[in-house]
């Protein structure tokens, strides 16, 4: 059986999705996360794109020594440069250069002739391959690139010293055939591609992302790109714990592993949802929450008699045990701690003590307290702004609302010391809320989504709250509270989201951003 590499780019083709919008601390937490699940390569980031990316591949190529690490650069010295200088303390990296090579990107993004690019190709992994021997190519838009000169830019790049080709389907336009054709191909018509591996990385446009990926197994690539949850620009990048999955439950069929710790998957998914403030869909294959639910009288009939009539996987496969454990008010921060690090997020002591103390509040008001409670609890103080993030804080909320009356908010913020006050109405006291916020906090903050969730069942259950909120200059960012009150779980991840905001635009003004 072939072995297949599993390259993970959640934290760089992943963060590309619209809204979602993870801290240093939150990547290095799902890239420790990555480690446990035991991925072969991440794509920590882009390091020319922002400091911020720059400084998400340094920090996690010092803490993470398992994968190889991997920066991306197009075929450009000052990208390679930014690359090979993030990657520094990496025990093991690569660098993934790439260029665009469809006749549509060369002659309208990059206004260049295909001998221009085919050098270009040559001259960045030539470049990179001064610093680092483990070299990914990319010819962007690969599967609406001409099959001849496809080639011939991979053969350049094979001879500038690149040991990985990726062929990325960029757009999401490939069909499965065509695309394992293409693999086919590379294959068999590129001289130097002996000792090669070949890479997919595609995108979900035409919801075939999975597909193409295994059809390219199935003609001989040895490596997978892809997100957990399928994140990813637009519709998204390939789910790679489908990939994984369709590996483990038909192994014969495509005659190839994985090294992947599948018991993972699910608490990866979990964290890399909370993180991201992308919500996974119910029905989602493998990882959502029905994904293993037997609602038909039959299929439970069948089930019961013997899970394998209507069960191709275990939920214990993906480590999906469906508990839910009740914690105590009494249980204490061994327990807190224990159930977080389950649900992969390792807080610090203080960080575990504001966890205790929340959970000892929350005890208090609520029947149970259990592992989910545990696990928004913990997310929350991990996501707690730093003091100097903290610009804009809450000093007093009232809230009047009722069948007779218009809902009505006053809410009095302190930002920069000074203290503002503003009334606003709306259609419910959520909205009243955000439109007091926004009269005192002003252009810089546009709540763009909304959505609330109860942690658990019962009507005094935690409200889980995430936000999107968008900048003047349409830059999003993502937030999440959680409270006993839904109004100030609301009014928590506003004001977190209009702090993270107004945080970007100082950076942004002292050139830090
Ligand atoms: O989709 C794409 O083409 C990419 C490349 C940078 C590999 O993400
Ligand atoms: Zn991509």
């Amino acid at each position: 059986m072939k072995k297949i590499d599993i390259f993970d780019t959640t934290l760089r083709d992943g963060e590309q999705s619209p809204g979602a919008n993870l801290t240093i601390q939150e990547k290095l937490i799902i890239a420790k996360q990555l480690e446990k699940l035991n991925v072969d390569i991440i794509e920590a980031g882009f390091p020319i794109s922002s400091p911020g990316s720059f400084e998400a591949v340094k920090l996690i190529s010092k803490e993470v020594k398992g994968p190889v690490i991997c920066a991306l650069a197009r075929s450009l010295k000052k990208d390679i440069d930014s690359a090979v200088d993030a990657l520094k303390d990496a025990k093991r990296k690569r660098i993934h250069v790439f260029i665009a090579t469809s006749q549509i990107h060369m002659d309208h993004k990059l206004r260049k002739s295909k001998d221009e690019v085919k050098k270009m190709a040559y001259d960045g992994v030539k470049y990179a391959k001064q610093f680092v021997d483990d070299i990914e190519f990319s010819p962007e838009d690969a599967s609406r690139t001409n099959m001849d000169y496809m080639c011939e830019v991979i053969e350049a790049a094979i001879s500038a010293g690149a040991t990985t080709i990726n062929i990325p389907d960029t757009v999401g336009y490939a069909q499965p055939d065509e695309y394992g054709d293409r693999i086919k191909h590379v294959l068999e018509n590129v001289s130097n591609i002996k000792g090669i591996k070949i890479s997919t990385h595609c995108h979900d446009d035409l919801g075939l992302s999975v597909a193409n990926s295994l059809a390219a197994i199935k003609n001989g690539a040895v490596q997978v790109e892809g997100t957990i949850n399928g994140i990813g620009e637009r519709a998204g990048n390939t789910a790679l714990e489908e990939v994984i999955m369709a590996l483990k439950t038909r192994n014969e069929y495509y005659d190839a592993y994985t090294n992947i710790d599948t018991k993972e998957l699910f608490k990866t998914s979990q964290l890399i949802s909370k993180l991201s403030g992308m919500a996974v869909q119910r029905n989602k294959a493998i990882i959502g929450r029905n994904a293993f639910a037997h609602e038909a009288g039959i299929h439970q009939h069948g089930v019961i008699a013997n899970k394998s009539t209507y069960e191709i996987m275990s939920p214990a496969d993906i480590g999906w045990t469906g508990e839910n454990i009740v914690i105590g008010k009494l249980s204490g921060k061994h327990a807190a701690k224990e159930a977080l690090k389950n649900a992969g997020i390792d807080l610090n002591d203080e960080q575990l003590e504001q966890v205790s103390n929340k959970i000892k509040d929350l005890a208090d008001k609520k029947k149970d307290v259990n592992t989910d409670d545990i696990v928004a609890i913990g997310i929350d103080v991990l996501n707690k702004l730093s003091e100097e993030e903290d610009v804009i804080k809450l000093d007093e909320l009232t809230i009047v609302t009722g069948n007779r009356t218009t809902p009505t908010a006053t809410v009095g913020l302190v930002i920069d010391g000074e203290k503002k006050v503003s009334t606003g109405i709306g259609v419910g006291p959520v909205n009243a809320a955000t439109n007091a916020i926004k009269s005192i906090v002003g252009p810089t903050m546009n709540l763009k989504e909304y959505s609330l969730k109860a942690v658990t069942g019962g009507t005094d259950a935690l409200a889980n709250v995430a936000i999107k909120v968008e900048d003047d200059k349409g830059n999003i960012f993502a937030s999440e509270a959680v409270d006993e009150d839904v109004i100030m779980a609301s009014v928590k991840a506003i004001l977190k989201g209009a702090n993270k905001a107004m945080i970007y635009k100082k950076k942004k003004e002292n050139g830090n951003n």
